[in-house]
Order: C-alpha cells, then structure tokens, then sequence
C-alpha cells in the first residue's frame, strides 16, 4: 500500500532534505489566504491542494498580484470540484519569476526490478503527453538501488535529459537531493513537474508530488501523521486500525481467505460465478493470514458485515500451519461475538489439515447462517447465489 502526499506534504518534505522550495502556507478560507499573502508579500499563487493531476488546466493554481487577489482567488479555488475532488485547501505559494521549465522524477520500477528516473529538459508539458509525442525528449535513465543518485551520476541524467552545459551544474545538486528524498523516506516515486529556471538564476521545485511506501512505515513513525485520514473509505480504515489486509471492491460477495494468493483466486472464482446470478461480484478483498484465530476472524467478518453493500460471504480457507478446526472454532467464536450483528448468510469452505475436524465442528454447531461448502467452485456458486437474491 501507498501513501500520496498533498503537495504542500511534498514541499516540506523536501524543504527539510535542502531541495529548494518557495515559501507556502495552507490554508482552508479566503481570510486566511488573504492573510497568508500578507505575510508573504508580494506576488503569491493560491494552489489547489487535492491529490490528482492537472490542476492549473481546471483552474485550481492562480497568480495573485496582492493579498486582495489572493482572497478572491481562494474564492473561486476553495469549493471547486476538480475531478471528483472538491478543493478543502490551498496552498499560498510564494510567486516565481519563471524562466524555464523542467521535469524531473525518479519513481519505484517493479518490472524491472529497479528506480528510474524520468528527466526532461522541456518541461510545462503534462509528462504523459511528452512521454508519447517526444519520447526523445524524456531521458529514460535506470538508478542503481545500492549507488544511488550521486553528483556524477546526477550531471550525467541532466546531460542524457538535455540540459545545457551551464544549467548541468545547477540542476545535478538538486537531483541529488532528490533522491535523498525518495531514499530517505522509502518512497516510491519523487516527481517534480515543474522544477524551474527563474529570472534570477534559481532553480527551485515549483510542484512536488510524493508517493510513500507504507509498508516502510515502521521506519517512518512520522509519516502517519501525513496521511489523510477524512479521505480514507471508513471501511478500510476500521480494517487498518485492526491491522488485517483489506481492499474495499464493489461488488456484493463478501470474501474472506488465508493467504494472497487465495484470496485473489477467489475472487476470480466468485466473479465467474456471479456471471450466472445477475453479474454479482466481490465486495472486497481480505486475507487473515496464517493465523486465523477466533478473533482475527471476527474483526474480518465484523468489517466485511458492517459493508452495505454485502449480500452473502464467502470464507475459504486452507488449513496449514492453523489447521481448518481453530479456523472453524474462529468461525463459531466471531459469530458469537458478532451476536445480532451478523445478519448475512456465510458460506465456509475448508480444505487442508484437519479438514475433516473443521467440518464437524461447523456441522455440530449448526448455525442458521452457515452453509458448509465442500469444494470452492461449489462455495463461490452458492454465495454468489445467496448475494443475488
Ligand atoms: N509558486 C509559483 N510561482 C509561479 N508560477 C507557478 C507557481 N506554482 C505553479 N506555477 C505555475 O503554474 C503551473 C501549474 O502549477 P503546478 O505544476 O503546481 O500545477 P499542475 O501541474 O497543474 O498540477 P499537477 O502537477 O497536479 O498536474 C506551473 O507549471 C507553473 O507555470
Ligand atoms: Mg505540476
């Protein structure tokens, strides 16, 4: 799982590992920004603070010459709607002197096994476009994980990218910075669009996006302070705050399973499935991991049950190392402890060690709920069966 910054998160992460940066302040009414171009003086940009592309096109990135400016800019910003987001905050950037625009990122390459860092020359151009009309333009060029961005390696990105010889010198140092940030806070992608040439010779990141590796974040005690906690689905927050592995779908079929690989297959099988029963699908992904006890389960079905949109469940279980009788016994405890809240049917199918034991326990204790599946084809018919009615 990943962490996406604000850009304001960006700008001050990147002002503490000495990236240059102009001066911002959040703010989330017009009053405020007013008062934060005061502060700031002069020429000042109210900037959109929302975690998707494109704002300056949809209007959320505007140039105030004085505070008055500022105030009414952050009227028509705050509220708008950009992609689906709804601006609750901006940032007074200080104004920049633009001369020249660049593009620099170094991002998390999982094909390959390895970073990459993305450099171009030409910037104010959205990457995507110049990726496709001037491949040329956009310097490919892979990091070694171990070695890193140092000077040298930094002068030559900025050489294949096409900077000339007398801003190589400027923008290596600022690369190398870079990717003390990205290093530094196990992220997996520093993107800096645009990172800019000013009038008087500076060059400072204008824009700064951040993705964080989350499974980084026991190294990173401070990060959980940055992540956005309104923005979060309530239903895979409350899966977080248990520490069980949720991915909120959209479908009907609750699922719950042992092991990634399972789970996702179960969700191949019940989507199959739900082909013959009005398209249902599954509502989520939740693997419980190795030990399923009573109370693992229970925190599981109390998240998939408290999903409205949940019809049925299905629970898939392999025995392994927690064979399929303390699954079983996981089952009958969590609905105990559910009590009336559990109210949707549940289909369980175990397989593995002590199978035959977490059957009969299932089978003794006979809740109205639970219907025993005996192969996963069978369990993932019956439940998408059960969601379609
Ligand atoms: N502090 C600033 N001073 C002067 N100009 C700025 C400043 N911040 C942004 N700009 C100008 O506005 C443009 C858009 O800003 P920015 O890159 O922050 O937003 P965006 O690219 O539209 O959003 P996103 O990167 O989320 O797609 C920049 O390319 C730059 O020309
Ligand atoms: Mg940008």
């Amino acid at each position: 799982m990943s962490v996406d910054l604000f850009e304001y998160q960006a700008r001050d992460l990147f002002e503490s590992y000495g990236v240059p940066v102009l001066p911002g302040i959040v703010a989330d009414t017009p009053e405020e920004v007013r008062a934060a171009a005061e502060k700031l003086g002069g020429v000042t940009v109210v900037k959109a603070q929302v975690k998707v592309g494109g704002r300056g096109k949809a209007g959320g990135v505007k140039v105030a010459k004085d505070p008055q400016a500022a105030f009414e800019a952050a009227q028509s910003i705050l509220g708008l709607d950009i992609k689906g987001h709804v601006v609750k905050r901006v940032m007074v950037a200080g104004g920049a002197r633009i001369a020249e625009e660049f593009y620099f990122s170094v991002l998390l390459d999982r094909a390959n096994r390895s970073y990459l860092s993305l450099t171009s020359y030409e910037g104010g151009m959205e990457i995507e476009q110049l990726a496709v009309e001037r491949p040329e333009a956009l310097a490919r060029i892979e990091v070694d994980p171990i070695a890193g961005i140092d000077l040298e390696t930094a002068k030559s990105i900025a050489v294949a990218a096409k900077f000339p010889a007398e801003l190589v010198d400027k923008v290596a140092p600022v690369f190398v910075k870079l990717w003390d940030v990205y290093t530094g806070e196990d992220a997996t992608l520093v993107e800096v669009n645009p990172l800019v040439l000013t009038e008087e010779g500076d060059i400072i990141a204008l824009d700064g996006k951040v993705t964080l590796d989350e499974n980084a974040g026991f190294r990173h005690p401070q990060h959980e302070a940055l992540e956005d906690k309104d923005a979060a689905d309530p239903l895979e927050a409350k899966a977080k705050a248990a520490d069980l592995n949720y991915v909120k779908l959209d479908g009907e079929v609750g699922i719950i399973g042992n092991g990634a690989g399972l789970v996702m297959s179960t969700l191949d099988v019940v989507s199959y499935a739900g082909e013959k029963y009005n398209g249902v699908k599954p509502a989520n992904f939740l693997d419980i991991g190795g030990g399923a006890s009573a109370a693992v389960m229970a925190a599981g079905l109390d998240v998939i049950l408290g999903d409205a949109q949940v019809k049925s469940v299905f629970v898939n279980v392999f025995g392994g190392i927690t064979a399929c009788d303390a699954v079983a016994n996981g089952i009958i405890g969590a609905l105990e402890v559910l009590g009336d809240t559990a109210t949707k049917p549940l289909v369980v199918r175990l397989d593995g060690n002590k199978v035959d034991e977490g059957r009969a326990i299932l089978a003794a204790a006979n809740h109205p709920l639970v219907t025993l599946a005996t192969t996963m084809d069978e369990g993932a018919d019956k439940a998408a069966e059960l969601a379609s009615l």
